[in-house]
């Protein structure tokens, strides 16, 4: 959700800002712009769109010197034009910023600036906090302080990098609620909104906490509280290569994720299996391992993708642990003023580990008395530090917006959990033993269920053009119908709904008709002949069912328009492979579409905005 770059140092900047928002691109993509110095003179570059637009425009005006900040947007405030692209200046020129955030009192801030007689130029909140540290600049002469004065002023999040005119060779970065790293070179620095754009350069990064400020330049770095208290920083090695982030000839992030899953699946549980003992070791735990077996209930929240993982994961901490698990989204879970009983474990799940909805309620359930574990893949993020302890997903960055890979890991690592509380508390030896081998086995099953893509690929041409589709599952697969729906909407832009099998007689079934396909999520566990006798009621209304089913099931093949085959596992499981064909449907149908699936219309990959 927006992403920022700077760097000081002593290279040309401009191909390392580019370079930066390529990387960073993921994070919003409605316009782009730099701004860099040299000799003391801004050059300010701003597109409209992709940061290829950009890229252009600076081939055709370059822009020169080794300092510099730079910004991908993910419009919140004012349209997608380019006055409202950042870099943003002050009235009076000589203080630029990017920001990723929002400025939520930019109202009064601006009518308090244009009484002052300071014309504006845009429609952002972001231009609000560049006049003000620009109002302050024009007092004091002093760039650190004015920023950290207008800081003190704004009500919001912030992640922003200032860069002023008569300082050319600091940068000045702060953080309140988006996340801003460090990265630390041979007397160069960056700051960036993720680790992404800092690996081809540097593996030495200083994660930014909430309310820090720091000053970057060839005086080395200096790290404060934006209220000037100093602070000690640790510099961590980040584990992420360069390779993980490339397309790998693959054509798109997401294709390159799907077919990452066999992998990632395998590093999900790598270390984490003892057979021996017949116990699942997840040492993120630790912190809070005496207190697991007390809890008496679990709260999961997330949003989107990481939401239907919560709510695989209710089915699983009921079924195996039997502790009562409620499932929330984030962002309705501090809204409505929650009960959180003495005993309570929330578990916060989140790909990126910064998403703002999803850091407001972990911080709510905290004030509330809550012991907290994070479910997170981006090592070092928010969630992951501010919960009291937690599970990574070990899986390499996922780049697509479409989450897939992560969604996989997430019940992967949801279930591990599940076990692990269930053998301290009632489940059996044999149980436990049973479904550790089926885990070992899942990742041979989503390769099997990759070998379907020529299928999905033909069945995809057949189906591109329906403008509505639904997607039914029960149990466990009643959130792989979510998740499928979802995918789909956000790759393809084609209506979709996601169902419990059973409630569609209750109002939905109005819509059946052989224009809209059915995807009926079906293996052979407990609901199964429920799940046949839905589709018998699609069937009968002219509906188009194709099903998802466990190999070898003859009789669905006689009820329904086409088959996808996914082998055989333990009913629990089967969400890790019945979600397979629905990534790889919602994949080729978009791309039937013509869509940009890595990086459909609208979305950003991390939304660090409420
Ligand atoms: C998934 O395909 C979406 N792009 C989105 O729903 C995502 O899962 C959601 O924004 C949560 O992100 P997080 O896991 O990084 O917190």
């Amino acid at each position: 959700m927006c992403g920022i770059i700077g760097y000081v140092g002593a290279k040309p900047v401009s191909e390392i800002l580019i370079n930066g928002l390529k990387r960073l691109e993921y994070r919003g993509y409605d316009s782009a712009g730099v701004a860099t110095l040299d000799e003391s003179e801004f050059s300010v570059r701003r597109a409209v769109g992709r940061v290829d637009a950009l890229a252009s425009l600076i081939e055709e005006e370059p822009v020169s010197g080794s300092i510099g900040i730079a910004h991908t947007r993910w419009a919140t405030h004012g349209q997608p034009t380019h006055s409202n692209a950042h870099p943003h200046l002050d009235a009076s020129g000589r203080i630029a910023i990017v920001h990723n955030g929002i400025i939520e009192n930019y109202n009064s801030i601006r009518t308090f600036l244009e009484d002052q007689g300071i014309e504006f130029q845009s429609d952002t909140d972001t231009e609000s906090l560049a006049q003000l540290i620009g109002f302050f600049y024009a007092q004091t002469n002093d760039v650190l302080e004015s920023v950290r004065h207008a800081l003190r002023e704004v009500v919001g999040s912030f992640g922003v990098v200032v860069l002023c005119q008569d300082a050319p060779n600091t940068l000045i970065a702060a953080r309140r609620g988006s996340p801003l790293i460090v990265g630390i070179g041979t007397e160069e620095f960056f700051v960036s909104s993720d680790a992404s754009s800092l690996v081809p350069h540097t593996s030495q990064v200083v994660y930014m906490d909430d309310n820090e400020l720091v000053c970057l330049g060839p005086q080395g770095m200096q790290a404060t509280t934006i209220d000037a208290q100093s602070v000690e920083k640790e510099v961590v090695t980040l584990d992420i290569t360069l390779e993980e982030m490339e397309l790998g000839g693959y054509e798109h992030h997401m294709l390159k994720e799907i077919y990452e899953q066999p992998e990632s699946l395998k590093n999900a549980t790598r270390g984490r299996i003892d057979r021996t003992n017949c116990q699942i070791v997840l040492g993120g735990l630790a912190p809070c391992l005496r207190e697991l077996p007390r809890f008496k209930r679990l709260l999961l929240f997330g949003c989107g993708t990481a939401w239907h993982a919560a709510l695989v994961g209710e089915y699983l901490f009921e079924e195996l642990a039997r502790i009562p698990t409620d499932v929330d989204y984030a962002s309705e879970l501090r809204y409505r003023n929650p009960l959180i009983e003495e005993g309570t474990l929330a578990i916060a799940i989140s790909q990126s580990g910064e998403t703002a909805d999803t850091l407001a309620a972990l911080r709510e359930v905290q004030t509330r008395g809550a012991t907290t574990l994070g479910v997170v893949n981006a090592v070092g993020s928010s969630i992951a530090r501010e919960t009291d302890a937690g599970v990574y997903l070990h899986i390499g960055p996922e780049i697509g917006v479409a989450s897939t890979k992560a969604f996989t890991a997430q019940l992967e690592v949801l279930l591990m959990m599940a076990i692990d509380l269930g053998r301290r508390r009632h489940l059996s030896p044999e149980r436990t033993h049973r479904l550790i081998d089926e885990l070992t086995e899942i990742p041979s099953k989503v390769e099997f269920a990759l070998d379907l893509n020529t299928q999905i690929k033909g069945l995809a041409a057949e189906l591109a053009d329906c403008d509505n589709w639904l997607y039914l599952g029960r149990g466990v697969n009643f959130p792989v119908a979510l998740e499928g729906a979802l995918k789909l909407k956000e790759v393809s832009y084609i209506h979709a709904e996601g169902l419990p099998a059973a409630e569609m007689k209750h109002g939905p079934i109005a819509m059946i008709d052989p224009q809209m396909p059915v995807i009926a999520i079906c293996p052979q566990d407990h609901t199964y002949a429920k799940v046949l006798a839905n589709i018998e009621e699609v069937r009968s209304r002219n509906g188009r069912v194709i099903a998802i089913a466990t190999e070898s099931d003859r009789r669905v093949r006689d009820l329904t328009d086409a088959v996808l085959y996914v082998p055989k596992t333990h009913g629990l499981l089967s969400p890790l492979v019945t979600s397979i064909p629905l990534q790889l449907l919602a994949y080729h149908t978009a791309l039937l579409r013509g869509r940009d699936v890595d990086k459909p219309r609208n979305l950003a990959k991390s939304v660090t905005v409420e």
